[in-house]
C-alpha cells in the first residue's frame, strides 16, 4: 500500500448502510427497540433517491372503491410474470395497509379525498377481482411528490428516536470473517478523509439500485449499487440481475421521471400519427398496462417508424385535456419538470417521453425477513449470518421479472421495518462482540489505495460512459443473442480497461474522482452480471424481452438466476426455485397463466 491509513473504530449492534426509505425505516425501527444502531450514508438522508419517487405507494385501503389484499397479491404476481416469490408477496401486500396507517400517523402529508380519506389513484397493472374487474385505485399519493413526503417523514422519525447518523461516509466493503459471517463494514468519511471500521452484529444494506449502469436513467447519479458491489466482492451471489425495468415515461433527452400517476390521472400516449397506440397492445388496460408492456409497445412504435420528433425517436404523453385544477393539485411536480427539462407547458403541449432505465428488480437475494441468502451445498436458502438487505438493493423477490408502479415505496417501508423486527429477534444486545479478524478492513483499504494512486491513461468517467453506452445499446428493452454477445464482448474490453484508469486527485477530502472510481467498480460488476444473465436466460419474461425467444418458458426458466463474479470479471451462474407457496393458508397459490392486459 502506498499509504498507511489510520483507522477510527466503532462498535454497534447494527449498522445500516443507506438512508433512503428502507434504510431510514430500518434505522429508527432498530433504535426504537433499543438496539445500538448506526446509519452510514454517502448522501444527506433527505437527498437519498427515494426523494424522487413521485406517483405513490400501493395498499388495498379501498378508500376510492372496493379493494382486497388478495387482488393486490394477484396483480403483483401477474406483474412479476410469475417470477415473484408468493410468500414474500403475501407478506408485503398484507403489511401494506398497516404500513400506510403508520406513515399517516408519523406525519406523511397524503393528498385527501373530499371526505378526508387518503387519496388513491390508479396505477399500471393494479386491478380488482383478480384482473377481471375495473382498474383499482390503490396508489396512495401525496400529490406527485410521495417519495419526497415519505423520506422527510422517515428522517424526522429517525431524529425523534435519536438514531446515530454517519453522513457523507462512503461504505467501501464488508468485513467478512473466515466462517463467512459478516462482522461489519469499512467506510470513508468524505468530509475529512478519515477511515472508519464499523464492527457490528448485523449489517443491513439499503443502498438502492444500480440504475447508473445505463446511459439514460431516471435514477440519481448516486444510484451506483454500492451494496450489491460489496456483496459481490464478498463472494456472494446476486439474483435476477437480468431484470431491469424501463419506465415508459422518462423525459426525452434528460431522462427525468414523469410519473405513471400522469396516466393514472387520465394522461395518454400517442405516436406520430396521433394514434393512441396502447389500445392496440393492451385493449383492456391501455395506457395503464404494466410498465414492461408499455415500454415495449413504445419501443416497437419508434422502431417501426411511428415515433415523434425530428428523428422519430420518442413518443408524446398528453395531459393538455385534463382540468388545470387537477394538474395543479395532483401533478404540480411533473408540470415543473416538463417545463424545466423539456421546455413544455403541459396544459398546452404534449411531453416528449421515451422508455428510460428506472428500477432493478434483481439484487441481493433475501427472504422476507431481509436476511441475505446464498446457495451452500445445494441449499439455496442458506442465510448469510450477520448480513441483511432491504429496498431496491435487495431481491426479496416481490417484483420478480417486472415491478408494478407504486410497489417500490411499499417494498421500502415494509421490508425496512421487517429487517428491524428480525434484528430484534436475532441480535443479542447483551452479548459482547467477538474480536474482529486480524486483517479486518485490509482488503478495502488496498482497493481504496489502488484506485487512489491509479496512474493509467483513462479517466474513470470515460470508461463509465463506454459501459453505459454498451449496456444501453445491447441490454435495454429488447435483447437478442447476437446483440447480447456483442455487448458482452464490449463489456469484457471495458473491464480490462480498469487496469488503465487514471485518478488525478489523490486527496482524501471530497475527492469526487476517487468516489466515482469506487462507484464505477460497483457499477461494472453489476453491469457484467446483468448482461451475462440476460444472455443466459433463453426466454421472454417481464422486463427480459428476447426477440429470439419471444415466449415465456415456465418449464425451463421459472427459476431465479443466481450469479457470482470474480475479480477478473468471470461470472458463475446457478439458480434457485421460485416460491409458489403463499405465506399462510388464507390464500391459495396463483398458478402461472398467460399475461395479458
Ligand atoms: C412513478 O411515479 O411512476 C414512479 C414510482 C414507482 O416507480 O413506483
Amino acid at each position: 500500500m502506498a499509504e498507511a491509513y489510520k483507522i477510527v473504530d466503532h462498535t454497534y449492534d447494527v449498522v445500516v448502510v443507506g438512508a433512503g426509505g428502507a434504510g431510514l425505516r430500518a434505522t429508527f425501527g432498530l433504535a426504537e427497540q433499543g438496539l445500538k444502531t448506526a446509519c452510514v450514508t454517502k448522501v444527506f438522508p433527505t437527498r437519498s433517491h427515494t426523494v424522487a419517487a413521485q406517483g405513490g405507494i400501493s395498499a388495498s385501503l379501498g378508500n376510492m372503491g372496493p379493494d382486497d389484499w388478495r387482488w393486490h397479491m394477484y396483480d403483483t404476481i401477474k406483474g412479476s410474470d410469475w417470477l415473484g416469490d408468493q410468500d414474500s408477496i403475501e407478506y408485503m401486500v398484507r403489511e401494506a395497509v398497516p404500513a400506510i396507517v403508520e406513515l399517516e400517523h408519523y406525519g406523511v402529508p397524503f393528498s385527501r379525498t373530499e371526505d378526508g380519506k387518503i387519496y388513491q389513484r390508479p396505477f399500471g397493472g393494479m386491478t380488482t377481482e383478480y384482473g377481471e374487474g375495473p382498474a383499482a385505485q390503490r396508489t396512495c399519493a401525496a400529490a406527485d411528490r410521495t417519495g419526497h413526503a415519505i423520506l422527510h417523514t422517515l428522517y424526522q422519525q429517525s431524529l425523534k428516536h435519536s438514531a446515530e447518523f454517519f453522513i457523507e461516509y462512503f461504505a467501501m466493503d464488508l468485513i467478512m470473517d473466515e466462517d463467512g459471517v459478516c462482522r461489519g463494514v469499512m467506510a470513508w468519511n468524505l468530509d475529512d478523509g478519515t477511515i472508519h471500521r464499523f464492527r457490528s452484529k448485523m449489517v443491513i444494506l439499503a443502498t438502492g439500485g444500480y440504475g447508473r449502469v445505463y446511459f439514460s436513467a431516471t435514477s440519481a447519479h448516486t444510484c451506483t449499487g454500492d451494496g450489491g458491489g460489496m456483496v459481490a466482492r464478498a463472494g456472494l451471489p446476486l439474483q435476477d440481475m437480468e431484470f431491469v425495468q424501463f419506465h415508459p415515461t422518462g423525459i426525452y433527452g434528460a431522462g427525468c421521471l414523469i410519473t405513471e400517476g400522469v396516466r393514472g390521472e387520465g394522461g395518454y400516449l400517442t405516436n406520430s400519427a396521433g394514434e393512441r397506440f396502447m389500445e392496440r397492445y393492451a385493449p383492456s388496460a391501455k395506457d395503464l398496462a404494466s410498465r414492461d408492456v408499455v415500454s415495449r409497445s413504445m419501443t416497437i412504435e419508434i422502431n417501426d417508424g411511428r415515433g415523434v420528433g425530428a428523428d422519430g425517436d420518442h413518443i408524446h404523453l398528453h395531459i393538455e385535456h385534463l382540468d388545470p385544477a387537477v394538474i395543479e393539485e395532483r401533478l404540480p411536480g411533473i408540470s415543473e419538470s416538463a417545463k424545466i427539462f423539456a421546455g413544455v407547458d403541459v396544459s398546452k403541449e404534449p411531453i416528449p417521453v421515451v422508455p428510460t432505465c428506472h428500477y432493478n428488480m434483481g439484487g441481493i437475494p433475501t427472504n422476507y425477513h431481509g436476511e441475505v441468502l446464498t446457495k451452500l451445498n445445494g441449499d439455496a436458502n442458506s442465510v448469510v449470518p450477520g448480513l441483511m438487505a432491504a429496498g431496491e438493493a435487495a431481491c426479496v423477490s416481490v417484483h420478480g421479472a417486472n415491478r408494478l408502479g407504486s410497489n417500490s415505496l411499499l417494498d421500502l417501508v415494509v421490508f425496512g421495518r421487517a429487517t428491524a423486527l428480525r434484528c430484534a429477534e436475532v441480535v443479542d444486545k447483551e452479548s459482547s462482540h467477538r474480536p474482529l479478524p486480524k486483517d479486518a478492513g485490509d482488503a478495502a483499504l488496498a482497493r481504496l489505495d489502488k484506485a487512489r494512486f491509479a496512474k493509467g491513461d483513462t479517466p474513470t468517467a470515460a470508461l463509465r460512459t463506454d459501459m453505459q453506452k454498451a449496456m444501453q445499446s445491447h441490454c435495454a428493452v429488447f435483447r437478442t443473442e447476437d446483440s447480447l454477445q456483442e455487448g458482452i464482448g464490449k463489456m469484457r474490453q471495458i473491464w480490462s480497461g480498469k487496469d488503465d484508469i487514471r485518478v488525478s486527485d489523490t486527496s482524501m477530502v471530497w475527492n469526487s474522482d476517487l468516489v466515482e472510481t469506487l462507484e464505477f467498480e460497483n457499477l461494472i460488476e453489476q453491469a457484467m452480471l446483468t448482461i451475462v444473465c440476460a444472455e443466459d436466460r433463453k426466454e421472454s419474461r417481464g422486463a427480459q424481452a428476447r426477440d429470439d425467444y419471444p415466449d415465456r418458458d415456465d418449464e425451463n426458466w421459472m427459476k431465479h438466476s443466481l450469479a457470482w463474479i470474480d475479480e477478473k470479471g468471470a461470472v458463475t451462474l446457478d439458480d434457485r426455485p421460485v416460491s409458489m407457496q403463499p405465506m399462510t393458508n388464507e390464500v391459495q397459490s396463483f398458478p402461472p397463466k398467460a399475461r395479458v392486459y
